[in-house]
């Protein structure tokens, strides 16, 4: 029997890693495609584990390419789609709101336009499965948390930028009756992260004792999810989600980011064999981020009462798998900061 074909897109990246991973472990009855277009955020480095697996296929390409796209939509004609390429930092898409737009919602259109070409009204075990954020929901005062039924309210580029491709999924559902799904995710956590993320950077920032900038006060909220946790949700709601519905994933974890951030020295502190405190004198406030969104916090109750699912790992459990990571991977490091990370870093952080 053929197997089932799934398109994971941006499967290089970050998150995207971790589910192909899952996907091509879990699922040996489907062939994975990993389509990504190796941005500096994209790594086959990350998936050096998988690479080789007969159920693993990868093909670099560019989704704001919409003839490449239809064409290899027309050739593979893909059973299921798992769409996460994006450009996903916010502090890039206040520099360049354009290729925002570009890559975040021009390419999921032009996903959504060749799936629907293929598929031609013939939905029957056909998914597009589109991966948000939360961030489109605008940020939160002290109190409440995002429902699914949250009203839009995007502030950043990136985040107006992820609103209106959902609005593109959703619209696709209602007007062609196309298959699909839509998840907003709180902030992940966990190895190969890229270290222009707020964990991340400040791991790589202690480990080479260089300052930690905490933007503004570093009053502002987060709600962490480890990584793995939300990969699992991702096949969760793939398999037994309900067409057309969206929901909310997060870690019912909420930090301030300098209690983080000075929770994450302690622990360095503890696995580099430093005194109790060091670190911590490193922690620097930097000029705050434009239009820094305060709080973000999800109620991911639908997903727990309708597909069981629960976080896996405590903060503190993940956090210490995430350190020993880097701390066992240097080298991966090493690679992802040298050349256009040095001159990304200087123009964000130098006199900031
Ligand atoms: P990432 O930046 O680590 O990875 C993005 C991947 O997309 C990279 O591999 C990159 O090469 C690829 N890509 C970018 N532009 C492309 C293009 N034009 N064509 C093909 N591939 C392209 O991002 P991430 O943090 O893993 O996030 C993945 C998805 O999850 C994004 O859609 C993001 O909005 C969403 N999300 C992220 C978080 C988070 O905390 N990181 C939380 C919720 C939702
Ligand atoms: O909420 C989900 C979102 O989480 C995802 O959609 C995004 O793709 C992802 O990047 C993340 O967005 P944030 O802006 O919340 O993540 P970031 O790691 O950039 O920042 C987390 C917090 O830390 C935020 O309040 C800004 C602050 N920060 C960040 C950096 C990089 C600092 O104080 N210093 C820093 O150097």
């Amino acid at each position: 029997m053929e197997r089932k074909k799934i398109l994971i897109t941006g499967g290089a990246g970050f998150i995207g890693s971790h589910v192909v991973r899952r996907f091509v472990n879990n699922y040996p009855d489907y062939q994975v495609f990993n389509l990504d277009k190796l941005t500096y955020a994209g790594n086959l480095e990350n998936l050096k584990d998988i690479e080789k697996k007969e159920n693993y296929t990868f093909i670099k390409g560019d989704i704001t390419d919409a003839d490449f796209i239809t064409h290899l939509f027309q050739e593979i004609k893909f059973d299921g789609i798992i769409h996460l390429a994006a450009e996903s930092h916010v502090d890039r898409s206040i520099s360049n709101p354009l290729e925002f737009v570009v890559t975040n919602v021009l390419g999921t259109v032009n996903l959504l336009n060749a799936a629907r070409l293929i598929w031609n009204g013939q939905y029957t075990d056909r998914l597009f499965y589109h991966v948000s954020t939360d961030e489109v929901y605008g940020e939160l005062g002290d109190h409440g948390k995002f429902t699914e039924t949250t009203p839009y309210s995007p502030n950043s580029p990136y985040s107006a930028s992820k609103a209106s491709s959902d609005h593109f999924v959703r619209a696709y559902h209602h007007t062609y009756g196309l298959p699909v799904k839509i998840s907003n995710c709180s902030n992940n956590y966990g190895s190969h992260h890229f270290p222009e993320k707020l964990i991340p950077l400040m791991i790589n920032n202690i480990m080479n004792n260089n300052p930690l900038p905490v933007y503004g006060k570093g009053e502002n909220v987060r709600d962490w999810l480890f990584v793995e946790d939300h990969a699992r949700a991702i096949d969760m709601i793939f398999h037994m989600g309900r067409m057309g519905e969206t929901y909310n994933i997060g870690g019912n974890n909420e930090w301030k980011n300098i209690e983080l951030v000075i929770f994450l020295c302690r622990l360095m502190d503890r696995k580099l064999s430093r005194q109790e405190g060091e670190s911590e004198k490193l922690i620097t406030f930097v000029t705050d981020r434009a239009g820094h969104d305060f709080r973000y916090a999800i109620d991911s109750g639908k997903l727990m009462s309708e597909l069981q699912w629960q976080p896996s790992v405590t903060f503190e459990q993940g956090l210490e798998k995430t350190v020993d990571w880097y701390l066992s991977n240097q080298d991966w490091l090493n690679n992802v900061t040298s050349g256009a990370y040095q001159k990304y870093y200087q123009s964000m952080y130098i006199n900031r």
